[in-house]
């Protein structure tokens, strides 16, 4: 299945291209769209998404995950995150997963994902899963606050094909793994996050600052922190921010 790989120079955006071939044909599970390009690549939070013309990774990948509840989506950001720092991990150290579902090499971002998941009835049955990884570009002019590419950390030019084949390959080993036995991914996640130790900072959506550790992520991906007071605190996605 992951050899189902399509290229494309330009596109608007991978994941928006994806959709539409849905919609006119039978687009197989497992099919990736990667462009050179991406005219309007979109981010999360309305944002966009800066890749400088043939540099980085820009891909999207469609799944048809029926085993996946509605309300256990946050799965497929686990499969996705964790296949990317598996990869990344045999070219360089450090890299983590900043919940719920950006890659981070130290505190700078180098990957990003965006999924799109259509429901019906209590099932996902279709994700785009649409990942943007900074490989070789050197200069960033958005205003992203901290993007890094594997370029700039490891000052080597890479082979992005090679790099997409591998992530893909890894995509589909652990989405096959969570189909029989979601808990290992659940807990490898885990392993895996940015901050997992030591006291940090962060927001809450009233704005307030306070110090705490990460406790736990539950299953459903609320993120459990607990404050230097000793008091356990619930977040969903977008309801606090890592200072
Ligand atoms: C983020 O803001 O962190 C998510 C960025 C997701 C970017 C990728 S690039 C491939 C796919 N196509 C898009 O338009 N967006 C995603």
């Amino acid at each position: 299945m992951p050899n189902n790989i399509i290229h494309i120079a330009e596109t608007s955006s991978t994941s928006t291209l994806l959709k539409e071939m849905r919609k006119n044909e039978n687009v197989v599970e497992g099919v990736t769209v990667w462009a050179d390009y991406q005219i309007s690549g979109r981010g999360q939070r309305g944002n966009s998404w800066e890749s400088e013309q043939g540099k980085n990774l820009l891909f999207s990948t469609i799944l048809y995950p029926d085993f996946v509840l509605a309300e256990e989506q946050f799965l497929l950001s686990q499969v996705a995150s964790l296949a990317i720092k598996y990869v990344l991990d045999a070219y360089t150290e450090n890299i983590t997963v900043k919940w719920p579902n950006d890659i981070y090499w130290k505190d700078r971002k180098i990957c990003g994902m965006l999924i799109e998941n259509v429901i019906m009835g209590n099932s996902i049955t279709e994700s785009v899963l649409g990942i943007g990884i900074n490989i070789n570009q050197e200069f960033f002019v958005s205003d992203a606050p901290n993007p890094i590419s594997l370029k700039q950390i490891t000052q080597v030019e890479y082979n992005r094909e090679l790099i997409l084949t591998q992530i893909t390959e890894k995509i589909f080993e652990l989405y096959n793994q969570a189909k029989i036995n979601r808990y290992t991914i659940i807990n490898s996640y885990k392993q895996c996050l940015y901050r997992k130790n030591g006291l940090y900072s962060y927001k809450d959506e009233q704005g307030c600052v306070f110090n705490a550790y990460i406790e736990d992520v539950e299953p459903l991906g609320l993120l459990v922190l607990k404050t230097e007071e000793g008091i356990v605190r619930k977040f969903a996605f977008k309801e606090v921010k890592f200072l």
